[in-house]
């Protein structure tokens, strides 16, 4: 089976945890989006796992692939992969000599872009945006000009003439900076040469010969930078369809969209968020579910599941079938809300992009309570039917407002809690 697993709200929906699940030591795994500003974390017996470029089907797998389509700070790569492979030292990895390099000057000129701006992003500062807006400039730097240590002079000094107004008072006016940074990057060549290749060819192979593929979407489909609440986005394309330039595989190939979501609602970074909770009743929702990012640790904003977004985001991405994380963090709330529209008159994207006001009408259910381990088990054991009633009532729920089976729910951090409905 060839799959993509794709997040539906705004990043940080689970994604990770459902990739490691679905993965199996045949699966091949292929990131095709993003770079270190997705967080990925995967919890196995107790120990967590933190991933940012590495797909999170790391520690499963045996074969991952970094498409053409991500943006990669090489230094953050070498330590991910190290580290991974003292769980998995099997693991092989694929680079693809077309994803653009993400250097310490692109994060300088993101978190002075965003100092800049009147209306912050709330950028992870990962320097994602600067590197993608080189890559479309036809200026960026690729994987595979890592191994030429002339051509990366060349380019660093070019980025630093164009972005001049912004680097003025920093150390890169310096030319001896720009040595420096040339010659640390092309030392990273040697460690990582032997993974970089034409990622597209290696991975038609594995079409033809029907290998189990699972595509790693990073970030969440309201971030996609054409279809998302623009201009807080992310400067990647987020969705299902984005593996085909990202990767080189077509869409056409791929069995089974998996579309992911928390089973309420969180978002990082600035832009509007309709079924926002503040107060006691958000606090309570951000403990209970570590609400803190991966990447930046910032606190999350919070709020109740808005099937509006997943409607729009489920179309978005073709998504086939839904997994919902995190029910067991929602059951702890007395009363739990989901947003069903937004009034008359009032469309999803038009509300998302702060053009009209949502007056959210929500549908009201009784929480489930906390859910001991054992009672997680018993769940999971007996499968479809034997849910609390009210997290039953819940799925129904999303089900039946988004026409699009639940089958997957997600009961806990760790891989073994995980309900899967036939
Ligand atoms: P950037 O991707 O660092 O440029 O950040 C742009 C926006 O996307 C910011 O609001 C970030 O907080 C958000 N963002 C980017 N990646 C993720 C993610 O993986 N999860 C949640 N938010 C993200």
């Amino acid at each position: 089976m060839r799959q993509v697993v794709v997040g539906l709200q705004f990043g940080d929906e689970g994604k990770g945890k459902i990739t490691d699940f679905l993965t199996g030591k045949d699966t091949i795994i292929v990131r095709y989006n993003g770079g270190t500003n997705a967080g990925h974390t995967v919890s196995v017996d107790g120990k967590e796992f933190k991933f940012h470029l590495m797909p999170a089907g790391s520690l499963v797998s045996q074969e991952v692939f970094l498409g053409n389509g991500m943006v990669i700070d090489p230094f953050a790569f070498l330590q991910e992969y190290e580290k991974i492979r003292e769980e998995n030292p099997e693991l092989k990895v694929h680079i693809s000599e077309g994803a653009n390099v993400v250097t310490e000057i692109h994060k300088f000129i993101d978190r002075a872009e965003e100092e800049s701006r009147e209306n912050r992003i709330g950028t992870t500062s990962h320097g994602i945006g600067p590197t993608y807006e080189e890559k479309y400039s036809r200026n960026g730097i690729r994987i595979e000009d890592l191994g030429d240590k002339e051509k990366l002079v060349k380019k660093i000094k070019l980025l630093c003439r164009t972005k001049k107004s912004l680097l003025e008072k920093s150390n890169y006016s310096d030319p001896a900076e720009i040595d420096r940074v040339a010659a640390s990057l092309y030392s990273v060549w040697e460690k990582i040469k032997d993974y970089v290749e034409r990622t597209e060819i290696t991975l038609w192979g594995y079409v033809d010969s029907d290998r189990n593929m699972l595509f790693e979407g990073a970030n969440g489909a309201l971030l996609d930078i054409d279809f998302g609440t623009y201009p807080f986005v992310t400067s990647s394309n987020t969705i299902s369809g984005a593996i085909h330039n990202g990767s080189g595989v077509s869409m056409r190939k791929i069995h089974r969209v998996v579309g992911v979501a928390k089973a309420y609602t969180t978002r990082v970074g600035e832009g509007p968020f309709p079924t926002e909770l503040s107060g006691k009743d958000g606090e309570k929702l951000r403990e209970s579910g570590s609400e803190y990012g991966t990447t930046t640790g910032r606190p999350r904003r919070v709020g109740w599941l808005d099937l509006p977004i997943l409607k729009y985001t489920t179309r978005l991405n073709d998504v086939d079938i839904l997994a919902i994380t995190k029910i067991d963090v929602l059951g702890s709330m007395k009363e739990i809300k989901v947003c069903k529209d937004y009034g008359k008159d009032r469309g999803v994207m038009e509300v998302l992009q702060g053009k009209v006001k949502a007056n959210p009408q929500y549908e009201i259910f009784d929480g489930w309570g906390n859910l001991a381990e054992d009672e997680k088990s018993m769940i999971i054991e007996r499968g479809k039917g034997h849910m609390p009633e009210e997290m039953e009532k819940y799925i129904s729920f999303i089900e039946k407002i988004i026409e699009k089976p639940v089958k997957i729910i997600s009961l806990g951090k760790n891989r073994k809690t995980t309900l899967v409905r036939e």
